[in-house]
């Protein structure tokens, strides 16, 4: 696909949810993510051949909601007097399910402006910039990275080499989205603000493990986080939760497999699938025991 620009999804192992500062957008917790390099999605920016800003999806036309609040956000960083465009997207990740599409769909809209209005903007501006359209997508633009509660983003390394899969249990739209959920989350969980301690903790504790290449500590802080920041879906005024009885069972096959000895862990965000943190050297073994037990799609992201 020429000329497009590529953003891509990537999932946290310490969480970023709620959002202490809103302009600029800056996290209750410092929080951790894997990138995952074949969950993407590809945009690229023409002139509009009709007299309106325009906006597709995996070719579908997006109605007026949708595309003003691309045009609203790219406002911030283009020029004020510009002629009418059209944006094209495509998402290897399906749209909105809880899989990251908005990390990758905003790295990848960035990516897009940057080119097509000549911006010469900085991967640091960008990082900025794309903080302001989706908080985790300020994540996407190093293979692991640390958003920090100041707002800066920080690239860190780890040398262990990394494998995830998504256990699919719904592909469909989410009808709750993160920033509305979340925001509910902080003003009426009875567990924010342990979540927050916890979530500060978990954060020093994951550098050291990556820093370590401490797989298994990795894997433990990572659950633990997860079901830390679900937990304040549960309780939250209304309660609500993303995970589904599937998710539930998916999560029960990562543990059935770790007491057999397999060494994976599970993740879950916004939506009720449920990804698998492992190490790339066990996945075609994992992927094999994995797929005895979960008869429906599974997705590899880091091939
Ligand atoms: C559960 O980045 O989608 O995936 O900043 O409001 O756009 P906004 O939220 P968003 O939230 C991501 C929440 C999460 C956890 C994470 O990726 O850290």
């Amino acid at each position: 696909m020429d000329g497009y620009s590529l953003g891509y999804a990537n999932i946290a192992l310490v969480k970023y949810w709620g959002k202490k500062s809103k302009d600029p957008v800056l996290p209750y917790n410092p929080n951790i993510s894997l990138r995952l390099d074949n969950l993407l999605s590809k945009t690229k920016i023409e002139k509009s051949l009709s007299n309106e800003d325009e906006f597709y999806i995996n070719d579908e036309k997006q109605g007026p909601e949708e595309v003003n609040k691309m045009i609203k956000f790219i406002s911030k960083f283009t020029p004020v007097a510009r002629e009418k465009i059209c944006i094209k997207s495509y998402n290897t990740v399906p749209t909105a399910a809880g899989l990251s599409s908005s990390s990758s769909g905003t790295m990848a809209l960035v990516l897009a402006c940057n080119e097509y209005f000549k911006l010469n903007k900085s991967t640091q501006e960008m990082v900025e910039i794309a903080k302001e359209g989706s908080g985790s997508s300020c994540r996407s633009f190093y293979k692991l990275a640390a958003w920090l509660e100041d707002g800066s983003v920080e690239e860190l390394s780890c040398k262990l080499d990394f494998g995830m899969m998504v256990l699919v249990v719904n592909e469909d739209r989410k009808k709750i989205s993160s920033r509305v959920a979340m925001e509910q989350c902080v003003q009426t969980s009875t567990t924010f603000a342990s979540w927050v301690e916890k979530a500060k903790k978990d954060f020093v504790l994951m550098k050291e493990a990556l820093k370590e290449a401490d797989f298994e500590k990795i894997g433990e802080i990572t659950e633990s986080n997860a079901l830390a920041m679900h937990e304040t879906t549960t309780t939250s005024s209304p309660s609500f939760t993303f995970l589904t009885e599937e998710s539930h069972r998916a999560m029960d096959i990562v543990k059935q497999l770790r007491s057999q000895g397999y060494k994976c862990y599970f993740t879950m965000d916004a939506g009720p699938n449920v990804k698998v943190l492992y190490l790339k050297e066990d996945q075609e073994k994992l992927h094999e025991e994995i797929s005895k037990l979960w008869n429906k799609k599974i997705i590899l992201c880091m091939e």
